[in-house]
């Protein structure tokens, strides 16, 4: 179990929008008290809620977070862990109530939804976060945090700046590994390659992130993937990748991921709707813009909406 440094909370709770595995993870890790809910419609809940928290050790704590509703908030952060494509509806209906200082972290997998919410809000302090800690639901009421990670914290708009510094320090309160990325658009986009190479592949072959490896259709593609995934990467960050980088990237986490269900994956196992769009589909939409042909990743976005839509 990680130390806890108990920080006082000076402006108010650490609030979270968002309270599936990564809202309920940041939530249960953070000092007892300094974590909130939000309440928001589409999906109101009264609360607070209650699940157990299985560490990487296999120790179980007892969270027990409670639910704020919007009116009258004044939260110290808010960290938006919804999918990717109802954050911005999301922050449409909370933000008008809230502080317009409050800094907005957003911990949305891919890419596209991070860039609308600082269009959308440019005078707000936005932040993004990348991570790699893994966290999965098997059951409502149990949360696994299946293997520490690292997050990283960077600022999206210029009042986001002067936030990254005292945000990682509040969130470090967590005991989980997190530090300020000047960076933080390469960051998303080092994940993004990933995502793009095992998240379609485990849900259209329904396989753990390891099977794909070995599977004809992963074989056929992995290569042109890589190329396209390079080609717009290189118009779209300061380090990109080469090809054979892209790939060795993709086979090196789906090695160290074998046993794991994507999180895309578990999307179409729950019924979910998948974050396609942000992840194949942003490198179709980025491409489109540079002049580069995509199909490889046009066929993934195709092939996974065909079986979730
Ligand atoms: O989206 C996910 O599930 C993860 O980012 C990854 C790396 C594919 C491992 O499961």
């Amino acid at each position: 179990m990680p130390a806890r440094a108990d920080t006082a909370l000076k402006d108010g709770p650490i609030a979270i929008l968002g309270a599936g595995s990564l809202g309920r993870l940041w939530a249960g890790y953070l000092p007892a008290g300094h974590a909130v809910f939000f309440s928001h419609p589409p999906r109101p809940v009264s609360g607070p809620i209650h699940y157990r928290l299985k560490h990487p050790d296999g120790a179980e704590s007892i969270c027990q977070i409670p639910v704020i509703t919007l009116t009258g908030a004044r939260p110290y952060l808010l960290l938006v862990t919804t999918k990717a494509g109802d954050t911005v509806d999301a922050l449409e209906r909370a933000l008008p109530s809230l502080p317009t200082q409050l800094p907005i972290i957003l911990f949305q997998n891919g890419l596209g939804c991070q860039q609308a919410v600082a269009g959308r809000w440019p005078d707000r302090p936005v932040l993004a976060a990348s991570t790699t800690e893994g966290a999965n639901r098997p059951e409502e009421e149990l949360l696994v945090h299946a293997g520490r990670g690292q997050t990283w914290l960077g600022a999206l708009t210029d009042s986001g700046r002067y936030c990254v510094a005292a945000a990682v320090a509040q969130l470090q309160s967590s005991g989980l590994a997190i530090e300020a990325e000047p960076d933080i658009h390469q960051r998303l986009w080092d994940k993004l390659v990933v995502n793009s190479g095992i998240n379609a592949f485990t849900t259209i072959l329904d396989c753990p992130n390891g099977d794909i490896l070995v599977d004809p259709f992963f074989l056929e593609h992995i290569d042109d993937l890589s190329e396209e995934i390079a080609q717009v990467m290189a118009t779209e960050t300061r380090r990109p990748l080469s090809a054979e980088e892209v790939r060795k990237r993709i086979y090196t986490v789906a090695t160290s991921t074998a046993e794991n269900t994507s999180s895309m994956r578990s999307d179409r196992q729950r019924g979910r709707s998948t974050e396609i769009d942000v992840i194949n589909g942003y490198i179709v939409e980025r491409g489109k813009a540079a002049g580069i042909a995509t199909p490889v990743n046009q066929m993934l976005v195709r092939r996974v909406k065909d079986l979730t839509e």
